[in-house]
This record gives C-alpha cells, sequence and structure tokens, in this order.
C-alpha cells in the first residue's frame, strides 16, 4: 500500500527580527497587552525595501528541505504550495518557486486556504501519492504578511499578530504494509463567516478592483472579527480533534504530540485544557514567530525535528482553523 511519508522538513524566517518593544513604538500597543492577549513576545519581518516576494522566503525552506532528502529538484512530480499572501496578485507564487528551484517540468499547484493552507496541502499530497499519481512531492507554506499589514494603532489587532516566513515539506510515496505516514485528515469549511477575516481588495464583486474609495476605507488590508475567530476556534478544534481520533479508531493517548497552527496562545491552550492534554504533548512556537498563517505548522514540525523531540513510530496531530472559515486536521505516524 502506498504512504505519504515526510522524508524532509525546513523553515525560513527574514532576519528582521521585530519585538513587541519595537511594535509598541509603531503603533499604541504594550508588549504586556501582546502576551497576555496573544502570547507572541516577538516575530520576524522582511525589512522594509527588500526586493523579495513569498516564494523567495518559501525558495530558503525549500533548498534545506530538498537538501535533507537528498533530492534534486527535478525529481519532484508536483510542488504545491500553500499562501494567501502571494508574491503577485497573479500568477500564483508556486512557479516563481519552481522557476526559482530551476524544476523545468514540475508542475507547480497554488493553494490559499490561509491559517490551513499547510492541512490542505497535506491532504492533496496525500492523494496524489496514494493514486500513484506522484512520489516525490514538495509542499510549502508561507507567508509574507508584513507588507500586507496597516501598521497603525486603528489595526493593531492584526498587526502585532500576523508576521513572516516559510515551511517546507519533501513528501514521498513508500510501499509498506504498516500504518504509518498520514493516517487520515478531515477538512471543514463554512462560508458563513467569511467575513470575519477577510481582505476585500483587490476585488470584481462590487465596483472596480481598485479604485480611491477602496483604499480610503482600507479595505485591501486585513479585517478581523478576531473574537469571533477565538470563540470558533475554542469550539472547532476540540469537536475535529474528536472526529479525527474516532476516523482513524485511535484515542487521544495515542497521538504523541499535537502540532497546532499558531494564531493565539491563549487558544492553544484553550484546547489543552479541553482536551486534556499534557503540556508537554502540545508544541507552541508563536512566543517567537507570531502568526504566519500558512507557515504555522510546517515551521514547527521542522523545530520539533531539528530538537529531535520526535521519534520514529511516534503519532502527531497537525490541527488548525482560520480565515474562510475553514477548519481541519490531519493525523500522521513517523516511520
Ligand atoms: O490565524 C488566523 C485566525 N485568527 C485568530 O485565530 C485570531 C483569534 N482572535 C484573537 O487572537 C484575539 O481576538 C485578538 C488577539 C485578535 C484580540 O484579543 P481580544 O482579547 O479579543 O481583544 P479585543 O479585540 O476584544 O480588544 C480588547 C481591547 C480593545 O480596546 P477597548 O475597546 O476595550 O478599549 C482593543 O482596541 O484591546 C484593544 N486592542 C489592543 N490594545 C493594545 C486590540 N489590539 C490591541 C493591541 N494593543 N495590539
Amino acid at each position: 500500500m502506498k504512504r505519504s511519508i515526510i522524508k524532509s522538513t525546513g523553515r525560513y524566517v527574514p532576519d528582521k527580527h521585530v519585538t513587541n518593544e519595537a511594535s509598541s513604538e509603531l503603533m499604541q500597543t504594550s508588549n504586556e497587552w501582546i502576551v497576555q492577549r496573544t502570547g507572541i513576545e516577538s516575530r520576524y519581518w522582511v525589512r522594509e525595501g527588500d526586493d523579495v516576494g513569498t516564494s523567495d522566503l518559501a525558495y530558503e525552506a525549500a533548498i534545506i528541505a530538498l537538501e535533507r532528502a537528498g533530492w534534486n529538484s527535478e525529481d519532484l512530480d508536483l510542488i504545491v504550495f500553500a499562501t494567501m499572501t502571494p508574491d503577485v496578485n497573479l500568477p500564483g507564487s508556486g512557479v516563481f518557486l519552481q522557476n526559482r528551484l530551476g524544476a523545468k517540468k514540475v508542475p507547480a499547484l497554488d493553494i490559499r486556504q490561509q491559517c490551513t493552507g499547510f492541512l490542505h496541502g497535506l491532504e492533496i499530497c496525500d492523494v496524489y501519492i496514494r493514486s500513484g499519481k506522484a512520489q516525490k512531492i514538495l509542499l510549502v507554506g508561507a507567508e509574507f504578511q508584513s507588507r500586507y499589514l496597516e501598521i497603525t494603532t486603528e489595526n493593531r489587532d492584526t498587526a502585532v499578530i500576523f508576521a513572516d516566513g516559510a515551511g517546507a515539506v519533501c513528501i514521498e510515496a513508500v510501499e509498506t504494509n504498516n500504518n504509518v505516514g498520514i493516517i487520515t485528515s478531515i477538512l471543514h469549511a463554512n462560508g458563513k463567516y467569511s467575513g470575519a477575516l477577510r481582505a476585500g481588495m483587490p476585488a470584481r464583486k462590487s465596483g472596480k478592483a481598485i479604485s480611491p474609495t477602496v483604499i480610503k476605507n482600507q479595505e485591501h488590508f486585513p479585517y478581523m472579527d478576531g473574537k469571533t475567530v477565538f470563540k470558533l476556534a475554542v469550539t472547532l478544534l476540540p469537536k475535529v480533534t474528536g472526529e479525527l481520533l474516532e476516523k482513524a479508531n485511535m484515542n487521544i493517548e495515542d497521538i504523541n504530540m499535537f502540532i497546532p497552527h499558531q494564531a493565539n496562545l491563549r487558544i492553544n491552550e484553550a484546547f489543552r485544557e479541553r482536551m486534556n492534554i499534557p503540556e508537554r504533548k502540545i508544541y507552541n512556537n508563536i512566543q517567537r514567530y507570531g502568526n504566519t498563517t500558512a507557515a504555522t505548522i510546517p515551521i514547527a514540525l521542522d523545530e520539533l525535528m531539528e530538537k529531535n523531540m520526535l521519534k520514529p513510530k511516534d503519532t502527531v496531530m497537525f490541527i488548525g482553523l482560520g480565515a474562510g472559515l475553514t477548519w481541519g486536521g490531519v493525523i500522521y505516524t513517523l516511520q
């Protein structure tokens, strides 16, 4: 039976380290407020004026993952690129990454899905691999959000949270009778909440894609109804965990490590308490990276691998919720 195995990981963040104190100089906020409400202590942003795009952040993570896998980029059957902050509006970032990697004959698939982009990416890769359509896939989650934010007091709720970074994994088809690799995945969406976290522009829905009114109304910057998203997260993440465990015929004790999306430390703490998960079994790094949207989970996985915090046969659960509303999770067992 074909199984999808994560052969290697890589991560990259830009070198501008932005502390809460530095954020406080840009808008009315404080280290105390940010730490208490979000858990974030610092984040990384691309330097102003640097000529880079999201695909360049992805490239740095991808070459680490490819080298660790011992793969040449031309060996790939597919590149899957998850981001909600592409280099340009058209085309998607996948082709920029493909070009920089020199992966001339490799198709590049872009996906959005915001905070659950990496989870959607894992499911897509698993379907490609199980069907025999692909043997070697590069999946990246990358975001360049600092230039997408309005760094003002009025928008301080999003301005202190979102950050830049990239995580990449090489996924390989392995023939085995063991229950390893991607065990199962569940994805959900509820467009009823699409207004809770959105950026209205550029759009085609009403009027011109970009107009002076749109810019005056700041519709090109993300808007977030944080309280609504927060409440949905603390309800739906435990629910989908139950669904995943049932589908995989597992108990919560069978999960060695929970690797949740990093949107807010309070969300992950509430989730942990509700599910009665011991602290050592959940990995958080939002304190150091902020919320890097599609990149949070692969960055966390790469750190866990680097710190040898996962061992063979361990089972992990990736889980997340974000704009859309979309939410879901993946159960994965190491070889
Ligand atoms: O990954 C994408 C999915 N997104 C999420 O999961 C986000 C979920 N939501 C959250 O993380 C939280 O709702 C936030 C961190 C965004 C906001 O925390 P909150 O506890 O819900 O605060 P709030 O929005 O209710 O704001 C409380 C107060 C307000 O002031 P008043 O009206 O009480 O005077 C805000 O203006 O805190 C103020 N505030 C800030 N103060 C200092 C909001 N942002 C800031 C800030 N610094 N950065």
